[in-house]
């Protein structure tokens, strides 16, 4: 059957997956050796070159088959699979730019993004780089220089939930002959697929959603080969963020849930956000499904089956009180990344280096919470114990 005709849940259990012909095995066993046995004449080989029976560097069957899943949930021809999302992101800047290129990327965006293109390209690499608010339009277009190779956004953006137009900024980058790359990770391809909108890069950290489960790291990048090859030959053979064929593993079958886990994170987050938002202690929420969303327009437009599991929360109380509620929790946990089965929440305080670019609802500090796929009630019912007891709910 031909591959994209299939459905989405469908190519997220088959794709990558095949009986294993040396033993018969319904699922690809995981391959930890990390070279393979050369042939009588070496000399013609390519010790740089992409291949999977060389070097696990240079390409192991188990990120290959991670790579084809990956491809497939994008819709495009090529994934790089490589060992974090900060991997996958910084080998798309370091293969694709050079001294003296100038690049935009969000205001809000994941912090090592921040830091690489705010501390570590500019100052030691000689990248310009001008942070742009991407959900304003008109804000990219005036940024835009004769140099501009490369417009980063990331939609949701992390932590606040701004919305970027994707197919509306592909446009205005290809009309000034740069490149558009879209941060994926809060989305995932199930609720949004950037390529089919107009970018010419899909980022993915597989740590969250994508394996779903909190027990394994992963970044990928996907698109088009023409640049892929690049990227693979530059990022992954020679600066050497390899993704370790467990992982890879792990990744692998964490993905054939995420349609089912994405239908109830995105259910489950729409229904807190809207008990949230009724509450008379919240002091805001931001969630792309909710009407109130400042781009909430758009994010219909580009999400095609829900928001995802992440929210933005404020409480009206002070820094030490925010505290005293997370400390209250029994259910959901108090701990960073995002995207796993269960609810995970932490408290942004005042001291964030991006804050100056936030909105100021978030200046007082605020929750990131990243809904789980819990039963909705016990999540709601462990917010309200914990705000009983911080005295901001009445019994
Ligand atoms: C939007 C986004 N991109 C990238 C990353 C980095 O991914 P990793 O932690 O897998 O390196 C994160 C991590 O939280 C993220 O939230």
């Amino acid at each position: 059957m031909e591959n994209k005709k299939l459905g989405f849940q469908t190519r997220a259990i088959h794709t990558g997956n095949e009986i294993d012909k040396d033993t018969n095995a319904i699922k690809r066993p995981i391959t930890m050796a990390n070279s393979y046995a050369l042939p009588y004449d070496p000399t013609d080989i390519n010790w740089s070159g992409a291949n999977k029976n060389l070097y696990t560097r240079n390409g192991g069957s188990n990120q290959q088959y991670l790579q084809e899943k990956i491809a497939s949930l994008e819709n495009t021809e090529d994934c790089i699979v490589l060992a974090s999302g900060v991997a996958a992101l910084s080998g798309l800047f370091f293969a694709l730019l050079k001294s003296g290129d100038h690049i935009i990327f969000s205001s809000v965006t994941y912090i090592a993004v921040y830091r690489l293109f705010n501390e570590l390209l500019n100052n030691k690499f000689n990248i310009q780089t001008s942070i742009v608010d991407t959900s304003n339009l008109e804000a990219i277009s005036d940024a835009i220089r004769y140099n501009t190779k490369l417009i980063h956004i990331e939609t949701p953006g992390n932590p606040t939930l701004s919305i970027s137009d994707i197919k509306a900024i592909a446009k205005i980058a290809h009309s000034n002959n740069a490149l558009l790359s879209v941060d994926n990770t809060l989305a995932s391809p199930y609720n949004q697929r950037p390529l089919e909108l107009g970018a010419d890069f899909c980022i993915e950290s597989l740590t969250k959603y994508i394996n779903g489960h909190g027990d394994s790291m992963g970044g990928s990048i996907s698109g088009k080969k023409e640049y892929l090859d690049i990227i693979r030959k530059e990022s992954q053979i020679n600066l050497g963020g390899v993704i370790s064929p467990f992982n890879a593993w792990l990744i692998m079958r964490g993905a054939v849930t995420l349609p089912l886990r994405m239908k109830k994170h995105n259910e489950n987050a729409i229904k807190i956000a809207e008990y949230l938002e009724k509450l008379e202690c919240v002091s805001f929420v931001s969630y792309p499904g909710l009407k109130n969303h400042k781009s909430y327009e758009i994010a219909i437009s580009q999400m095609e089956n829900g928001f995802g599991g992440v929210l933005a929360f404020g409480l009206k109380t002070n820094h030490d009180t925010h505290n005293l509620f997370i400390s209250y929790l029994q259910l959901i946990t108090s701990a960073v990344s995002l995207g796993h089965d269960e609810s995970l929440i932490v408290f942004l305080g005042e001291n964030d280096e991006r804050q100056y670019l936030y909105p100021k609802e978030f200046h007082n500090g605020f929750f990131r919470f990243s809904v789980g796929l819990e039963d909705v009630e016990d999540l709601i019912d462990d917010i309200n114990q914990a705000l009983e007891k911080i005295a901001l709910l009445k019994k």
